[in-house]
């Protein structure tokens, strides 16, 4: 969990290649379905575009789906779901049906100031996905992929218009969540400000196992 351009998406790279896990973004499936033109993809558009969240209904089945596959029979990272509490419920009904438990709930933590930045220097492959900064962490080469060699591409929520209504949608509706999961004792809460690796490091010395 963390607010928009926390760097869930930047961790969770990490931590599906050091856990060996599937990296399960709903933001991502949405962005797919997007690029796809499926009917969820159209759906999702009318909301994404303005920052605002998809409809309950649509993101808690496209999850129930994705945590059926066989992938996730040893563990999973979840990026950006669930973002509010119905959706946290939701998802206690899923765990109750498929047998699975909760371990932790990792929460990224970054002063507001300096996420606006961050988003709007936001570039990413369209392609494999890997994200980078304009300044923060550059590609190799000026808007090329260093993984793939695509060109990169601003994601076209990553307005300075749009993050601000972002950032109102996680105060009010995802942040209220963080209690729901400190009453369980599963939150971890990182400083998400400094070198990637370091919070990394953080992220594995709070969570363990490997
Ligand atoms: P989603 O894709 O989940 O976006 P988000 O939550 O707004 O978060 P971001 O992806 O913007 O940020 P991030 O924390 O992943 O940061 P990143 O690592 O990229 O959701 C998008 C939309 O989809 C939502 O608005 C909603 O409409 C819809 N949606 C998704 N899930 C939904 C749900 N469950 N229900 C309903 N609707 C849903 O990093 C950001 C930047 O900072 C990068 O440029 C990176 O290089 C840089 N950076 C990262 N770490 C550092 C660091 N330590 N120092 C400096 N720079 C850093
Ligand atoms: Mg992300």
């Amino acid at each position: 969990m963390g607010p928009p351009g926390a760097g869930k998406g930047t961790q969770a790279a990490f931590i599906k290649e050091y856990y060996n896990i599937p990296h399960i973004s709903t933001g991502d499936m949405f962005r797919e379905a997007m690029r796809n033109e499926t009917k969820v993809g159209i759906e999702a558009k009318k909301y994404i575009d303005k920052g605002m969240l998809v409809p309950d209904s649509v993101t808690n089945a496209l999850v129930k789906e994705r945590l059926s596959q066989a992938d996730c029979k040893k563990g999973f990272l979840l990026d950006g779901f669930p973002r509010n509490i119905p959706q946290a419920e939701a998802l206690d009904q899923i765990f109750k049906d498929l047998n699975i438990k909760l371990d932790a709930v990792i929460n990224i933590d970054v002063d507001f100031s300096v996420l606006v930045d961050r988003v709007v220097g936001r570039r990413v492959c369209p392609k494999c996905g890997a994200s980078y900064h304009i300044t923060n962490l550059k590609p190799k080469k000026d808007g090329i992929c260093d993984v793939c060699g695509s060109e990169l591409i601003q994601r076209k929520d990553d307005t300075e218009e749009t993050i601000k209504t972002r950032l109102d949608v996680y105060s009010n509706q995802t942040k209220p969540l963080l209690d729901y999961y400190k009453k369980q004792n599963l939150v971890k809460t990182i400083n998400g400000v400094g070198d990637v690796n370091a919070i990394f490091e953080d992220i594995k010395n709070s969570v363990g196992g490997n």
